[in-house]
């Protein structure tokens, strides 16, 4: 089994001061935890947490970048930038980036390989609609996102995260065997693309609580979980990254 990794997504949430107050709770709890625990908080905080993580196992996240390096582009980031700054990985491709900014896979494919240039890791999001998973299309539209974004992209420092759009801050999260079957799905296609893709890790995010997350990062293909609600509250994210190792 691959170690997991476990990755808080705070999303809109948490200024400076309790970016700090967190950390400097969490990291003591998590030190001799043995999978790669993971911390996206906004972009504003990124710099402090950075100095505050710096003698921590813990690593840090942002929540998106800009595909070019530098220019006329009012209010972006780039992962030059977030390089600088002692980012380790960036998430790419939440489906609420999708919806609600418009971003299509092939922008998501420029943003990877510009972080991968740039020497960030990448944690890629893909997940169907309710609507697509009741039309029992899901395999095909996440093959789709698969291929699109990964389209000449190197499987090194990538990481997927399945992430069906209907789990997603709904509560509703997929089962055990729900999400496990779209895990090996997702797998054929990496092993189709790259032949061996063991080095991906694949992991699983909707609407993960400490009481569905031991039972998912059990099931066969899911190799850690992606956790946005709940990793806001230290004692419940604490509590899931136990449930990693
Ligand atoms: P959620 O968010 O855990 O609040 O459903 C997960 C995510 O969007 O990454």
């Amino acid at each position: 089994m691959k170690k997991a990794l476990i990755v808080a997504n705070w999303k809109m949430n948490k200024n400076i001061e309790e970016t700090l107050d967190y950390i400097k709770d969490l990291a003591p709890r998590v030190k001799n935890e043995k999978s790669d625990i993971v911390i996206a908080p906004p972009f504003t905080s990124l710099y402090s947490a950075k100095k505050e993580l710096i003698h921590s196992n813990i690593k840090l996240a942002a929540q998106n970048s800009h595909s070019e390096d530098f220019g006329q582009y009012t209010g972006e980031i780039s992962s030059l930038m977030l390089k600088s700054l002692g980012v380790d990985y960036v998430i790419l491709g939440h489906s609420e980036r999708r919806n609600y900014f418009h971003e299509d896979n092939f922008f998501i494919n420029k943003k990877i390989k510009a972080c991968l240039a740039n020497g960030l890791k990448v944690i890629l999001c893909v997940g169907e609609k309710k609507e697509e998973r009741e039309k029992n299309i899901t395999e095909s539209v996440i093959k789709k996102q698969l291929l699109e974004c990964l389209d000449g992209v190197k499987k090194d420092f990538i990481t997927i995260a399945y992430e069906p759009i209907w789990a997603i801050g709904t509560g509703l999260t997929a089962t055990s065997e729900e999400a496990s079957s779209v895990h090996v799905f997702i797998r054929k296609v990496l092993n189709e693309l790259y032949g061996d893709s063991s080095s991906i890790r694949i992991i699983y995010g909707g609407s993960v609580k400490p009481e569905n997350a031991y039972g998912l990062m059990s099931a066969n293909g899911i190799d850690g979980v992606l956790v946005g609600g709940a990793s806001l509250k230290v004692n419940d994210f604490e509590k899931i990254v136990k449930f990693g190792g």
